[in-house]
């Protein structure tokens, strides 16, 4: 779906969505339409239930007078509630609808609005990026699909009395919603097409966008002593890979300390020789969303020439079982020395960013590093599809998240760490087993576990189990499937403190 910015005029076709506050206040646009079809806005208002509230619609279908399909009017809410996260939603909703009645084309007219925070070119941006977020798809293996089940609008034009400031408002946005693209696509892609490999490949195409890739391959990371990611790939025909991104953009130069982003990429887990059961496991094709989560976000930071140095780690094996596949009972060496006991290979993700965690802080010294896993499935127990749990040593970088992820509208909520529970990781044979007690508290035994690998640096853990993948549509702007949680976060929380 193609975005222009444009003066505002009726189109001819199409659909126009027009902005409605809740008090039923026509803008200055709205009234002009409402005139040229002889009052069918205002009777069309009159009429139903329609009242403004955010997140509801009406529509007037071929209005007398004008050439176009069908006007839409939507519900800002209150003025003094406009922020950017609704606009966002409200953006997702208008192309939402207008897919839904099949519009090839629609334009949504951005009039500002007395008593909001927000100008009108500002809105404008928020829904603009809104609306892109909404219209992704992933049709490509669709070989057969029907015109009319695939999503129609190919063109949205925001119009305002602005469009110029709109548009560079705009901007950095777009370049953030080609990141969340590139994360959704890479995790839509089944494991048989997005292996070690082909990630890599992905990454490394990111360099035309200036961002400096290497790759360790497995001969490497054994050097390295990475024997706890080289273990859960022991079982896999496909090679392990961890792969470093580096975007320095910083004004002061490669000097400054880079914040770190690592990334759980497990492209498929079966679960290795503690096989899951069958029913869903076609699900853990998204195991790596974590992985590509950093790769999206690389992306956008390049993409919009971020002022800070960043660096992504992401570790990219398969987890298989196989006559070579590591044992449950096994003991591992992982790189920063500690021995583990692995007593369940499908607590494979924590193995993983074991050896990823320890080779960034050694290697990087960053500021702090955020890890983003589907690392649990009692995360998704504990809090479901709308919130990913956190799990921080570091109260400031905790708070920050918190209130990043409100703005950004991909939110966390704090879950704790604390010594009894790392007492449940310790194993009688090595320094810890990869499992806690059982079912109690297997986010927090997760975590437990990361911690001892980030060597004191701050830190701070995101669990997507619930988060990157959606079953339904329940957000304008993430349509179901790969979600690319963490994208609009992190760039968020760099956007807010780490820009110099
Ligand atoms: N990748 C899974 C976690 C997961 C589950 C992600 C559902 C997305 C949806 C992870 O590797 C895993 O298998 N975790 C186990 C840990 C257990 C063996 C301690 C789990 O959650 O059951
Ligand atoms: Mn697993
Ligand atoms: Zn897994």
């Amino acid at each position: 779906m193609k975005i222009t910015f444009s003066q505002i005029k009726t189109p001819s076709r199409g659909v126009i969505a027009v902005p409605v506050t809740e008090d039923r206040a026509l803008g200055p646009t709205a009234r002009a339409l409402d005139e040229e079809t002889g009052g069918a806005l205002t009777r069309a208002l009159s009429a139903g239930r329609f009242k403004g509230k955010p997140g509801t619609s009406t529509t007037v279908v071929a209005p007398h007078g004008l050439a176009l399909d069908a006007v839409l009017l939507v519900g800002l809410g209150q003025p003094a509630k406009i922020d950017g996260r609704r606009m966002r939603a409200l953006g997702g909703a208008v192309v939402g609808r207008m897919n839904a009645a099949g519009a090839k084309s629609g334009a949504i007219v951005v009039d500002a609005v007395e008593g909001a925070a927000m100008a009108s070119p500002a809105m404008a941006a928020e829904i603009a990026v809104g609306a892109r977020l909404g219209s992704y798809s992933f049709d490509k293996y669709h070989t057969k699909k029907k015109d009319e089940d695939k999503k129609s609008l190919g063109q949205l034009t925001v119009m305002l009395g602005e469009p110029a400031a709109a548009r560079r408002a705009f901007g950095p946005n777009e370049r953030l919603a080609d990141g969340v693209f590139a994360a959704r696509d890479m995790i839509s892609e089944p494991g048989n097409v997005k292996y070690p490999k082909a990630i890599t490949q992905d990454i490394e195409a990111l360099s035309a966008d200036g961002v400096e890739v290497e790759l360790l391959d497995r001969e490497r990371m054994a050097s390295l002593g990475m024997g706890s990611l080289l273990g859960v790939a022991q079982g896999s025909e496909n090679e392990p890979y961890l792969a470093v991104m580096r975007w320095n953009g910083a004004p002061d130069g490669a000097d400054q300390q880079p914040v770190a982003f690592i990334g759980k990429g497990v492209t498929f887990d079966t679960g290795g020789i503690s096989i899951k059961p069958s029913q869903g496991m076609e699900e853990m094709k998204y195991d790596m969303a974590g992985a590509a989560a950093v790769y999206g976000l690389m992306k956008c930071l390049a993409g919009r020439k971020a002022r800070v140095n960043a660096v992504g780690v992401v570790g990219l094996v398969e987890n298989m079982p196989d006559g070579k596949a590591q044992r449950p009972g096994d003991v591992v060496t992982s790189m920063s020395g500690q021995t583990i006991e692995v007593i369940n290979t499908d607590a494979e993700g924590r193995l993983v960013l074991a050896d990823a965690l320890w080779y960034t802080q050694a290697t990087y010294k960053p500021r702090f590093m955020v890890n983003l896993a589907t690392l649990t499935g009692a995360i998704i127990v504990s809090l479901g599809t709308f919130q990913a749990g956190m799990f921080s040593n570091d109260d400031k970088l905790a708070e920050r998240l918190l209130a990043a992820g409100k703005e950004a509208g991909e939110e966390v909520w704090r879950m704790p760490l604390g010594e009894r529970y790392d007492k449940d990781i310790d194993s009688a044979i090595a320094d810890m087993k990869n499992v806690g007690k059982g079912r109690e508290a297997g986010s927090v035994a997760a975590a437990q576990f990361l911690q001892r690998f980030v060597n004191g640096v701050p830190w701070a853990h995101l669990d997507i189990a619930g988060t990157a993948w959606m079953k339904r549509d329940y957000d304008p702007t993430v349509p179901k499937g790969a979600t690319g949680f963490g994208v609009r976060l992190l760039d968020r929380l760099v956007r807010m403190h780490y820009e110099a």
